[in-house]
């Protein structure tokens, strides 16, 4: 700051201006140092030098006062507005540091619920329970395409052309010779084609069917599995398999094989599980509407990969054999959630679907 504009201009000015920019000039910094915000600085500068202010108001005096006591007058003047101007530059300091050293993101809180979660579909949950097991297991995933050629889907299974057993699962035909796959068993053929045994492969996918019932949907899902190596037999089948169904249904369960017939295995088997809506304490199953009476539920369809299979997919049926099996993911997921229509799963009714 200058000096004493007082002693600079001589203390001539007129004793009330001399006195009032005296103490103007003493004043005004704690003044500004006192506004904490932008818009109370500007005010009191507009106290000072607006047009009703201190200051201005001795300014109107001017053209009265002699040379010197103007220069002190203008002096102050530009004190004030030097003094206003780095206040101002102070708090925007401020307010500055106060930013950075604020911390307004904590990005370590979880983030604040918008709309209610949701939660996985059923047929998700059962999948990915029935894909841990067998990971356990030691099988991978193995993935396939939904769209498939007619050879992979069905000749090279064994479905000789047009033979009634393409009957069993009635198709979605699109183009050239390609049909929307009717089960993952697609995926034993392209994993056959493209890898040398030993293996151990489950395939979970998408499958489609002219079929629409209770027990029916045109959509639905399947997770295949398959095994090949030298020295495969039933007796590996049966291990794998009845470990599966205990560890989905509980260690107790009885777990028994039916003859059947699919023409990609021979022999074939279908696997039921001792009911699980009419089990009583005891372990006896009583009989019930699930399980028409019979105490037992088909849960998967099995058997020993057919010698002319492995051999449509250049493994050496002499030297390997192995087992597959085809598991329908809705079954398990009714069998344990008690759904009385397959169809319900897919019409995603919340009032459904929030009860799993
Ligand atoms: N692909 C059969 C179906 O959709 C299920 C099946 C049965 C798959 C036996 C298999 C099997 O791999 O061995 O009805």
């Amino acid at each position: 700051m200058s000096s004493h504009p007082s002693r600079e201009g001589g203390s001539d000015v007129g004793g009330g201006i001399d006195a009032a920019l005296e103490e103007l000039r003493a004043k005004f910094p704690a003044r500004f140092a006192a506004a904490t915000t932008e818009q109370a600085l500007r005010d009191e500068n507009a106290k000072i030098l607006g047009k009703k202010g201190e200051l201005t108001a001795i300014l109107k005096e001017l053209g009265k006062a002699p040379p010197e006591a103007r220069r002190a007058i203008n002096v102050v003047k530009q004190e004030v507005e030097r003094g206003f101007e780095a206040a101002l530059a102070t708090l925007a300091k401020a307010r500055r540091d106060a930013d950075l050293n604020a911390r307004p993101y904590d990005l370590t809180l979880p983030g604040r619920l918008l709309a209610p979660l949701g939660h996985k579909h059923p047929i998700s949950i059962v999948r990915e329970e029935i894909i841990d097991v067998f990971r356990d297991l030691g099988f991978a995933v193995h993935d396939g395409p939904e769209v498939e050629l007619e050879e992979n889907n069905f000749t090279k299974l064994g479905f000789p052309p047009d033979h009634p057993a393409t009957d069993m699962q009635d198709s979605f035909w699109t183009t050239g010779g390609h049909l929307l796959r009717t089960h993952t068993s697609n995926v034993q053929v392209r994993a056959m084609s493209t890898h040398a045994p030993p293996m151990a492969f489950i395939a979970p996918g998408t499958v489609y069917r002219r079929d629409n019932d209770v027990t029916h949907s045109p959509m639905f899902h399947q997770v295949e599995g398959f095994l090949v190596d030298e020295g495969v037999t039933f007796a590996e089948l049966k291990g794998v398999l009845t470990e599966f169904a205990q560890r989905l249904y509980g260690g107790d369960t009885p777990v028994r094989f039916r003859p059947s017939y699919f023409p990609f295995t021979e022999p074939s088997a279908e696997v039921d599980i001792g009911c699980v809506f009419c089990k009583q304490p005891d372990g006896r199953r009583t009989g019930c509407a699930m399980c028409k009476g019979s105490g037992w539920i088909e849960i998967l369809g099995s058997g020993m990969i057919h010698p002319v299979v492995l051999e449509n997919c250049g493994i050496d049926a002499e030297k390997y054999t192995g087992f597959a099996f085809g598991i329908g993911v809705e079954r398990v997921a009714i069998l344990r959630y008690r759904v009385p229509d397959i169809r319900m799963l897919f019409e995603n009714d919340p009032r459904l679907l929030a009860q799993f």
